[in-house]
């Protein structure tokens, strides 16, 4: 089992590079299923969940192939011969579950395992099977997986009670190729929605309102071949734009997407940083300063998103003042707060709400990562720790992060993986 070992006391310095966003290229590598012709795919980052996509696909027939970096991907799902995705693949990621809108369209059959919970939450599927279900698609759940039929699938009216991003993104895939039109109410508005949209745009799809709450989709007869390049990861980027806050640094995120970012930014402005975007290069600067404490309420694009809560708490552990974080998406996000107190952070919860009272030093000890971006979190404290944090079941953090001791020694962090 390896393990991340950070210790603290430097103040980050320099450029970091972001890298393709997890989060769009996973429904994109899934949306390729509706093409009758390869599809390649750009600037995708080198992680596990992409890994597992791949194999995912590649157990439906389809044909995959990397070029030699990894940072591109040729889908051909011409040789699709299978419409199952297993327990083994869908239970370790749960987005597998996207490649259910896809089959359903171009095949008209699909049986995808239920992708069960994780450490953040129960999180059902209802909404991706009551909205194929209203273009027309047949869908009973049993023995533990979901079995879909359909002839072709007829354009819908979809309104979501509560918003969805998977969803969204399953019914909006799958509505491409549905006979007529389609209109999705209380839609996602994320920033990988709006690029999963240029990408079925790309292969023909003809599709408008992506990244506001009604997106309308007139279903065409076939999707061809497309090269699309995926977006930059915004929360790889705000990730380390919250470790430059923190570390009293100044670090500029390259290849990044400034405007997908607004309530990030506008929160770390608010925590005393001064920021600088110039095109695709976002500066933090946080020389000399200690973070003013920040509350947060997450929910759905554009306000602040979810996937970056768990790193402003940390960043808010060594803030000047008390802060207060409400989590409204995930009912059990709060898992990284017991491995943060061991830290030394002053944390207290109720319900969904935890309040904050920054401290002036954490001190470095051994915690363990129990999602994504709690991992991030833990990393992020053991930066301006005394002493050495050691981070155990890292192998969460390499399903969303692009080599991050990597980029964060390149800042001037001392962290280092060990077996
Ligand atoms: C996506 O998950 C992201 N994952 C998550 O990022 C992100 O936190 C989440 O959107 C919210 O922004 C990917 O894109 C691969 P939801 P998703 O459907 O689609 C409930 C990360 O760290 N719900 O918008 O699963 C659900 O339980 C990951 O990168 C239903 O009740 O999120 C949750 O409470 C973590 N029924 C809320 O809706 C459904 O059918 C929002 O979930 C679907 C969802």
């Amino acid at each position: 089992m390896q393990k991340i070992e950070v210790t603290g006391g430097v103040a980050l310095e320099g450029d970091v590079r972001i890298s393709g966003a997890k989060n769009a290229v996973l429904p994109i590598l899934c949306a390729t299923l509706l093409a009758d012709e390869p599809v390649t795919i750009g600037n995708v980052p080198h992680l596990h969940d992409v890994v597992t996509t791949t194999r995912v696909l590649a157990g439906l027939g389809a044909g995959v192939t990397h070029d030699s970096d990894g940072s591109h991907i040729v889908v051909d799902p011409r040789s699709v011969d299978s419409h199952v995705a297993p327990y083994e693949l869908v239970r370790t990621m749960r987005a597998s579950v996207l490649v259910l809108g896809p089959l359903v369209a171009r095949y008209g059959a699909a049986e995808v395992s239920l992708p069960g919970g994780c450490a953040i939450g129960s999180r059902p599927v209802d909404l991706h099977i009551r909205a194929l279900e209203a273009l027309g698609a047949e869908i009973v759940v049993e023995h533990g997986f979901i079995k879909a039929n359909a002839g072709r699938l007829r354009g819908g009216n979809v309104a979501f009670d509560m918003v969805s991003v998977g969803a969204t993104e399953n019914v909006l895939m799958a509505a491409t190729l549905a006979h007529g039109t389609t209109v999705i109410d209380n839609a996602a508005r994320e920033p990988e929605i709006v690029d999963l949209a240029v990408c079925l745009r790309a292969m023909g799809a003809d599709i408008e309102g992506e990244g506001t709450s009604r997106i309308v989709v007139r279903g065409v007869e076939r999707l061809h071949g497309a090269h699309h390049d995926v977006v930059a990861d915004r929360i790889e980027a705000g990730t380390f734009l919250v470790a430059a806050a923190m570390t009293g640094g100044r670090v500029t995120a390259t290849n990044a997407r400034a405007d997908t970012m607004d309530a990030v930014l506008a929160k770390l402005a608010e925590a005393g940083a001064d920021i600088g975007i110039d095109g695709d290069r976002i500066c933090v600067d946080m020389r000399g300063r200690r973070p003013r404490a920040v509350d947060i309420i997450t929910a759905p694009h554009p306000a602040f998103p979810t996937d970056m809560q768990a790193q402003f708490m940390a960043m808010d552990c060594i803030a000047e003042g008390v802060a207060t974080i409400d989590e409204t998406i995930f009912e059990n996000r709060f898992m990284h707060v017991n491995e943060l107190m061991r830290l030394g952070a002053e944390i207290h919860i109720e319900g969904h709400r935890a309040t904050v009272t920054g401290v002036e030093r954490l001190s470095g000890a051994p915690v363990m990562a129990t999602d994504l971006r709690a991992s991030a979190s833990l990393i992020l404290a053991g930066l301006v720790a005394d002493g050495e944090t050691l981070i155990d079941r890292i192998y969460h953090l390499d399903r969303g992060y692009e080599h991050i001791e990597r980029k964060l020694s390149g800042l001037g962090a001392r962290i280092r993986r060990i077996d």
